[in-house]
């Protein structure tokens, strides 16, 4: 497989994007109704949202893709990117796509003034993992949440 452009997701994406985000939320188990996916879509394509994605393609198809949020903190001075969802279709792993994904975001993150790219995952998502540590090891903060229902 040829190395894969990295590119902000345009409104031609969405089929593709749709297709990535369900198997995304499948492999998490996650019922998302058609109205949050609509929205986040939505939100993607608008500039005045802070969510942004950005798309892998070889050979003009889509293999997988980034959802972030760029967002204040208390911190520093400058937004920071969370990268909330990072899926490759089954088929096309192992060829680094999710490598150039996150490498594409590290220089965004210096081209954009972010102070910060982050993420998080769950700690026996091996194969994430052993991608993540490549880049930077885990900083052992754990994660707490409390759902509204
Ligand atoms: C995690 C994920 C994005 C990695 O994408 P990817 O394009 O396969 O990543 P890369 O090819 O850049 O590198 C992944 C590493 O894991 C290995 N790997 C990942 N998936 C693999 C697969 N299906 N088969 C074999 N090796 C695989 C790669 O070989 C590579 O390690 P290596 O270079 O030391 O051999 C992808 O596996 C995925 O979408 N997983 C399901 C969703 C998920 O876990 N998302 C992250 C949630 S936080």
């Amino acid at each position: 497989m040829e190395p894969p452009a990295i590119r902000a997701a345009l409104p031609a994406d969405e089929a593709d994007w749709r297709r990535l985000w369900r198997g995304y939320c499948d492999f998490y188990g996650a019922a998302i109704g058609k109205q949050v996916t609509d929205r986040t879509w939505q939100r993607i394509l608008d500039p005045d949202s802070a969510i942004m994605c950005i798309v892998a393609e070889v050979d003009g198809k889509v293999y997988g893709f980034a959802n972030c949020v760029v967002h204040e903190n208390t911190w520093e001075i400058q937004p920071v990117c969370y990268l909330e969802d990072l899926f490759v279709l089954p088929s096309a792993r192992g060829h680094g796509i999710g490598t150039a994904l996150i490498e594409w975001l590290r220089n965004a993150m210096r081209a954009e003034g972010w102070a910060r790219l982050y993420w998080v995952t769950r700690e026996d998502n091996e194969r994430a993992r052993k991608l993540y540590d490549r880049f930077v090891h885990a900083d052992g903060f754990v994660r707490y949440m409390i759902r509204q229902s």
